[in-house]
């Protein structure tokens, strides 16, 4: 396929978002919407990329500074037409340019190629997609002859009743020789109902010099469907997580309540995994073969290894090994590396601690800033006390140590291997090796007592 320039409109306000924030820049499963669009383009192997912004420029700018993306500024918005005007100097007579809306994240690379391969077949000096909508309103109607040759593009405001019924819609996605576009676009005006130079009466100007134009008409709507609103941004979100859903699905990931189940991007699911309702995994996170994830279960960049079970959890930046069992009700914290067969059952917070390989923190437990070893089990309502009111200190238990309930290990302090914690002792200092730490109060008998009182 010939190389081609991709340029992305993204300067007008989005005012029925009703945000202080860019329309472009509201997220679905936390990507931007126009980075969604981006990385479309990029899939597809784009030569260059130019977003033309306006409204809050700078916002925009930083949100998806990039190296390989330039940048034009429109700084009013006085039409799509006049918006591409803005990155004359990046369009090459003889290159096709590709222009994209950034408020239509749901493009996918597919959809993407169908066009760039029309274009190329037929050698147009225009190629647009266009769909047919039960409700064309809003929309440009493509108006084509009796043969069903393309003529024009009439933008509903300037429709008449006859061509407001027409079904056929311009989507907004174009693929331009270069040389086309440049000569269409300093033929505009903007004689029109919105007083806007609109870059769909570009076609027309192509058509009548001499160019040919035609419509690829998309079996797939939903990939075009621009964001104008929060309505509709549900809705999209809706639509990327069914189609997200799906391919895990696809590939052997059993998912019991696709409705409730919410899988960002770039989530890896192994096959046999079962996610149970009201799941939740969100950025870089990976998830080996056989494990059961959930219900109610959010796991934000995590790695986890094969066979675990972790449910009614949160977990967070960590790494879990093989056939851990986690939870209900845990919560896991950045910078934990838990090993195989490890369990952290009920009410167990972990943070920034190695636990290894099968230790068990059964329940009510508070494991931080510590160095655990294996095979320990951490009694019912023990606690790593690591924060002294000023600093954080590092706690190490050592292999086979067993801690009483209701235990305090008071960091800084090294438990060796072996040892015993008797319940209720506050540790303050190390204790060696194979020996049984007692360090509380000695129980003593009144006799008496009740009679006298
Ligand atoms: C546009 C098309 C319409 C098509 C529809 C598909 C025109 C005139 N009409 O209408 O044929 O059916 O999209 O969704 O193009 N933008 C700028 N600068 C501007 C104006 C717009 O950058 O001066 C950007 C917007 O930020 C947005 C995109 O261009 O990302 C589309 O603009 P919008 O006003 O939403 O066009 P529509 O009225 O939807
Ligand atoms: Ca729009």
């Amino acid at each position: 396929m010939k190389s081609f320039k991709t340029i992305i409109l993204a300067a007008g306000e989005g005012t029925r978002m009703k945000s202080k924030k860019p329309k472009v820049l509201h997220e679905l499963f936390h990507v931007p919407m126009i980075c969604h669009v981006i990385k479309a383009a990029q899939a597809c192997d784009t030569e260059a990329l130019c977003v033309v912004v306006g409204h809050k420029a700078e916002e925009v700018k930083n949100a998806i500074a990039e190296e390989s993306i330039s940048f034009v500024l429109q700084t009013q918005q006085l039409g799509t037409g006049h918006a591409v005007m803005q990155a004359m100097d990046f369009i090459e007579e003889d290159k096709n340019i590709l222009i994209l809306y950034g408020d239509t994240p749901l493009i996918t690379k597919e959809s993407l190629l169908d066009l760039l391969a029309f274009h190329e077949k037929e050698n147009n000096s225009v190629s647009i997609v266009s769909a047919i909508l039960e409700n064309p309103e809003g929309y440009g109607h493509i108006i084509r002859d009796k043969n069903g040759n393309f003529l024009k593009n009439i933008e509903h405001k300037d429709a008449s009743e006859q061509e407001k019924k027409v079904k056929e819609i311009n989507t907004g996605i174009y693929c331009f020789k270069g040389s086309a576009l440049k000569t269409a676009l300093s033929k505009l005006t903007n004689h029109n109902a919105q007083g806007e130079y609109y870059l769909p009466d570009t076609l027309e100007i192509i058509l009548q010099s001499g160019g040919t134009v035609n419509a690829l008409v998309t079996t797939d709507a939903s990939a075009f469907f621009g964001i104008n609103s929060r309505v509709q941004l549900a809705e999209a979100t809706a639509i990327l997580q069914k189609r997200i859903n799906q391919k895990h699905m696809e590939n052997g990931v059993t998912i019991v309540s696709p409705e409730t189940t919410w899988i960002d991007m770039e989530v890896s699911i192994g096959q046999d995994t079962i996610l149970l309702p009201n799941t939740i995994l969100e950025g870089n996170t990976s998830i080996g073969e056989d494990c059961t994830i959930g219900p109610n279960a959010k796991l934000t960049n995590m790695t986890i290894g094969n066979g675990v079970q972790l449910q009614s959890s949160t977990a967070l930046h960590s790494s879990i090994g093989n056939h851990v069992i986690i939870g209900p009700f845990a919560y896991i914290r950045p910078d934990c590396h838990i090993a195989d067969n490890v369990k952290v059952g009920d009410f167990v917070e972990v943070k920034n601690s190695t636990i290894g390989k099968g230790t068990k923190i059964p329940h009510l437990t508070y494991v931080g800033d510590t160095d655990a070893g294996e095979k320990i089990n951490f009694g019912c309502g023990s606690i790593t006390v690591n924060y002294d009111g000023n600093k954080k200190h590092r706690t190490t238990v050592e292999d086979n140590v067993f801690v009483g309930c209701n235990a305090n290990l008071v960091a800084p302090v090294t438990i060796q291997k072996g040892s015993y914690i008797a319940a209720g002792s506050t540790i303050t200092r190390d204790v060696p090796e194979n020996v049984l730490a007692v360090a509380r109060a000695r129980q003593q008998t009144i006799e008496g007592w009740v009679k006298k009182h």
